[in-house]
């Protein structure tokens, strides 16, 4: 499966769930790639971070940009089982490209900064890309959420994303939790973090059958 984290705002925890997804993948037995789009390096960083540590198990991750993308990853879907894309935070030739060939998005999206503009404009994006993608589905992830128990941004999430034609609530609603920042600056994915974080780990779970479900 081809699985693209994107969208058009940086900082909403693309890498966060890129890395996080490509753990639960290897782990659960599939060979996974993560094709870093997003000239910050982040993930490409992670994956060099984890590889110098001997103890963990690799996680391959190459660097692409510009037009070549679709060429490259169609040719890599052949030699992966799956292929994870970090697709950076502005409407990018690499966003673009990586929507063709993905068959899933899913759209972290900042419960705090929770706003329709960057729905609109991937809602947009995807009418677009149907054209040429139509099998494509787009799934929006809340992130950062209050760890304070409350329903309230659930619904009012999936009230607003039923306005868009396109797009889909997850129902996947990923915390605020410091284990995700410890875990990335060490190479690690949450479920590798000592002292283990339960509801983190859970969280990660939930996305993780939620984007390879089927
Ligand atoms: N659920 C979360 N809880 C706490 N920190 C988070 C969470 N998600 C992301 N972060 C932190 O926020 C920052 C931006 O996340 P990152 O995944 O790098 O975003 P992007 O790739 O979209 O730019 C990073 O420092 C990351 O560790
Ligand atoms: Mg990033």
């Amino acid at each position: 499966m081809i699985i693209l984290i994107g969208g058009e705002k940086g900082g909403t925890g693309k890498t966060t769930f890129v890395t996080n997804l490509a753990t639960l993948r290897k782990k659960a037995g599939f060979d996974v790639l993560i094709v870093d789009t997003d000239k910050q390096e982040s993930a490409n960083f992670w994956s060099a971070i984890r590889e110098s540590n001997e103890k963990l198990e690799r996680i391959p991750c190459i660097q692409k940009y510009g037009n070549g993308i679709v060429k490259e990853v169609k040719d890599l879907a052949n030699r992966y089982q799956d292929i994870i894309i970090d697709a950076g935070g502005r409407d990018s030739i690499e966003l673009r490209s990586a929507l063709a060939i993905s068959d899933k998005i899913f759209i972290p999206i900042q419960a705090s900064q929770f706003d329709v503009w960057t729905l609109t404009q991937m809602n947009q994006l995807l009418t677009q890309v149907k054209a040429f993608n139509p099998e494509i589905e787009a799934y929006v992830v809340i992130n950062r959420a209050s760890p304070n128990p409350s329903v309230t941004e659930a619904e009012n999430a999936s009230e607003i994303i039923e306005d868009f034609e396109n797009l889909e609530f997850s129902e996947v609603i990923v915390k605020d939790r410091i284990a995700y920042r410890r875990a990335a600056s060490q190479g690690l994915s949450v479920i590798e973090l000592e002292p283990i974080d339960k509801k983190a780990t859970d969280e990660m779970q939930n996305l993780y059958e939620k984007v390879f479900s089927k």
